[in-house]
């Protein structure tokens, strides 16, 4: 039966990194994938983590099924992280397998619910926003969303185009901060327009918040979602722990969806345990207790802020020194679009062959769509990589 198989094209993001792997010069510099490094290159185990699976390893007694729809304490405790201290009693929620799993396990809820939705990405997206969404069934489109020459949203064009276009009922997914892949952000004024016209056209706002704390901070990164949460009757909202507590492989993520009361928020929750059954039947536990044991305690909790501080810092320093090495070799509206820009990613306005000049030509390893990862940059990368950008214009 396999025999009539053919090879899948490799991963267009997860394709850079290995390709960088296997290059052999010693000053290549690896871009591509979405994981923070350190200024060794190393991605580390939080040190607030080490601490909570030591305790947690002393603290489980069973190693028996949690539930379908995941760990209560981290549901209850991501949320709240998220939305801050609010009633959420209209809200369901379920742990996925990552923020990747909120997402999938949140696109079979909307199937469910309704066949005609369709869900708009922005334009550009993450890569496996389209795939992974449309697995469950759905109609998928696209929204204008960031312009290219300017280096920056468009948002006058993303308001007319959600005015208009999708109907009552289509699924809007927004990037709640750090923008993958262009870190170009919604300002907080830009959010509370959206959520006029989200409202106004009845539309569902879909907020993917996969980078939380890294862009200008834990509450500051919660602008918009806070700001759907409160003025939007319904919701949905995916939240990852991969990037902020460094747990990519233990694989941790919440799908939280709000509905109109709490009797629905409980069908809703039932679904999603329905979904989870189907499709894992039950999620693993280790990442979600070692989240909700660190926001449980005070001092872990503060340890770990700590260190996702740190990460932000050392990002935004490295975005900073391109952005100036970029501005003074001659590249002003680069430099300054790089430095407004949030998070782990911007997008350098290169054409894919331009971007296989740099892999091929400096060992400078990013996406063809010219996504950088900022993180996967030390220091002393930072002229080197100003310099080979330069070289291919
Ligand atoms: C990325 O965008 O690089 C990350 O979200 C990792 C991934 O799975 O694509």
């Amino acid at each position: 039966m396999f025999d009539v198989l053919t090879a899948m094209p490799d991963d267009p993001i997860l394709s850079i990194s290995t390709a960088a792997a296997a290059d052999k010069r010693a000053d290549k510099i690896d871009l591509g994938v979405g994981i923070y490094k350190d200024e060794a290159g190393h991605t580390p185990v939080m040190r607030a983590v080490k601490a909570a699976e030591f305790a947690y390893a002393g603290l489980e007694t069973t190693k028996k099924y949690v539930s379908t729809t995941g760990l209560e304490a981290f549901n209850t405790a991501l949320l709240t992280l998220v939305l801050g201290d609010i009633d959420t009693s209209h809200f369901a929620t379920c742990q996925g397998a990552g923020g990747s799993g909120a997402l999938r396990i949140g696109a079979e809820l909307i199937k469910r619910a309704s066949d005609s939705a369709v869900v708009y990405v922005p334009t550009p997206t993450w890569g496996n926003h389209t795939p992974l969404i449309g697995s469950a069934g759905i109609e998928m489109k696209s929204y204008p969303y960031y312009d290219r020459a300017e280096l920056d949203v468009n948002f006058a064009a993303m308001s007319e185009f959600l005015s208009t276009v999708p109907k009552a009922g289509d699924v809007i997914i927004l990037h709640g901060c750090c923008h993958n892949p262009t870190g170009a952000d919604l300002s907080p004024d830009q959010w509370d327009s959206l959520a006029d016209i989200l409202t106004a056209n009845g539309l569902i706002a879909y907020v993917d918040i996969a980078y939380l704390g890294l862009g200008d901070g834990l509450d500051e990164d919660c602008y918009g979602v806070r700001k759907l949460a409160e003025t939007q009757d319904e919701m949905l909202i995916a939240a990852s722990c991969s990037k902020n507590f460094g747990l990519y492989r233990d694989r941790v993520g919440l799908i939280a969806v709000k509905t109109k009361s709490k009797a629905q928020a409980d069908i809703a929750k039932s679904h999603m345990g329905r979904v989870m059954r189907r499709m894992i039947s039950m999620p693993p536990n280790h990442g979600a207790a070692v989240v909700a044991h660190i926001l449980g305690d005070d001092e872990l909790r503060a340890e770990w802020l700590k260190e996702l501080n740190e990460m932000r810092e050392r990002m935004n320093g490295l975005r900073r020194s391109l952005a100036y090495a970029l501005d003074v070799q001659g590249h002003e509206d680069m430099g300054a679009a790089l430095a407004r820009q949030k998070g782990m990613f911007s997008m350098l306005p290169v054409t894919p062959e331009q971007a296989a000049r740099l892999r091929k030509d400096h060992s400078v390893y990013l996406l063809d769509s010219g996504r950088i990862n900022i993180a996967g940059a030390a220091q002393d990368d930072i002229e080197r990589l100003a310099s080979a950008i330069l070289d291919i214009f």
